[in-house]
């Protein structure tokens, strides 16, 4: 498959829906889910995928009620005690975007090992959006670029531009992600649940993102 340093982002949506359609309650959906996120870092490298940023959780998910909340969380904290170490030897390097202040102590705790240990990995760059909020992260470098404010350096302070977009459960919307980083991302939507995504659906989405032409409001490549 084609090397072509893909940054992908995943709004990983549904596994509460999922779950309460299979009578069960929502964290066996969340649950579920962590075995889509081992597939999809798994199998991105080969598929060119250079960047992978999920969106775990939210600034807005605190609204969630406390159990469930608390529930995600521990669920975030054992894939990183469990996966850091495979990581590590896989060349994947995990990195936490968002809030750090928030979160429980245990989990900031594991993800800061997970990024020690992961540091070197230089195959794939795993971003875990936590506590997120793309508005926020927005201020946040604004207030602090030592440089001045120029498309350049806040896309500096931010991260990488998105190329493809995917987002599960049939919602077509960004729930405050990446607002910048999209600015010319291309939005793959499916109604799969997240716990129903995999290697499949991955390689579909990048199949069909391959035949879109990305004119960054340029001509199209046939009329150049
Ligand atoms: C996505 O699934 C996971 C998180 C937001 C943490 P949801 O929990 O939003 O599932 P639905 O949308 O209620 O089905
Ligand atoms: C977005 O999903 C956040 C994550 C997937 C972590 P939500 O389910 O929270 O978003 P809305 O409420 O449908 O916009
Ligand atoms: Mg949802």
């Amino acid at each position: 498959m084609k090397a072509d340093n893909l940054h992908v982002a995943i709004i990983m949506d549904g596994n509460g829906r999922w779950a309460t359609e299979r009578g069960l309650p929502r964290i066996a959906g969340h649950r579920a889910g962590v075995q889509s996120v081992r597939s999809v870092v798994e199998a991105a490298p080969q598929m060119g995928i250079s960047v992978l940023t999920l969106y775990a959780f939210s600034e807005d998910n605190w609204s969630r009620p406390r159990r469930e909340v608390m529930a995600l969380f521990g669920l975030l904290r054992r894939y990183l005690m469990l996966e850091a170490k495979a990581a590590a030897g896989q060349g994947v390097r995990i990195q936490a975007i968002g809030r750090r202040d928030r979160l429980p102590a245990s989990l900031s705790a594991a993800l800061g090992e997970a990024e020690e240990l992961t540091g070197h990995g230089t195959r794939l760059h795993l971003r875990i959006a936590l506590d997120y909020s793309s508005r926020g992260a927005l201020i946040d470098a604004a207030r602090r670029l030592a440089s001045p404010l120029t498309r350049e350096s806040l896309s500096q302070a931010l991260g990488p531009d998105v190329d493809l977009l995917i987002r599960t459960s049939g919602e077509q919307r960004l729930s405050d992600f990446l607002l910048w980083e999209c600015a010319y991302a291309e939005f793959h939507f499916t109604a799969r649940k997240w716990p129903e995504f995999g290697t499949q659906e991955l390689s579909a989405a990048l199949n069909e993102f391959r035949h879109r032409d990305r004119r960054f409001g340029g001509l199209a490549l046939k009329l150049a």
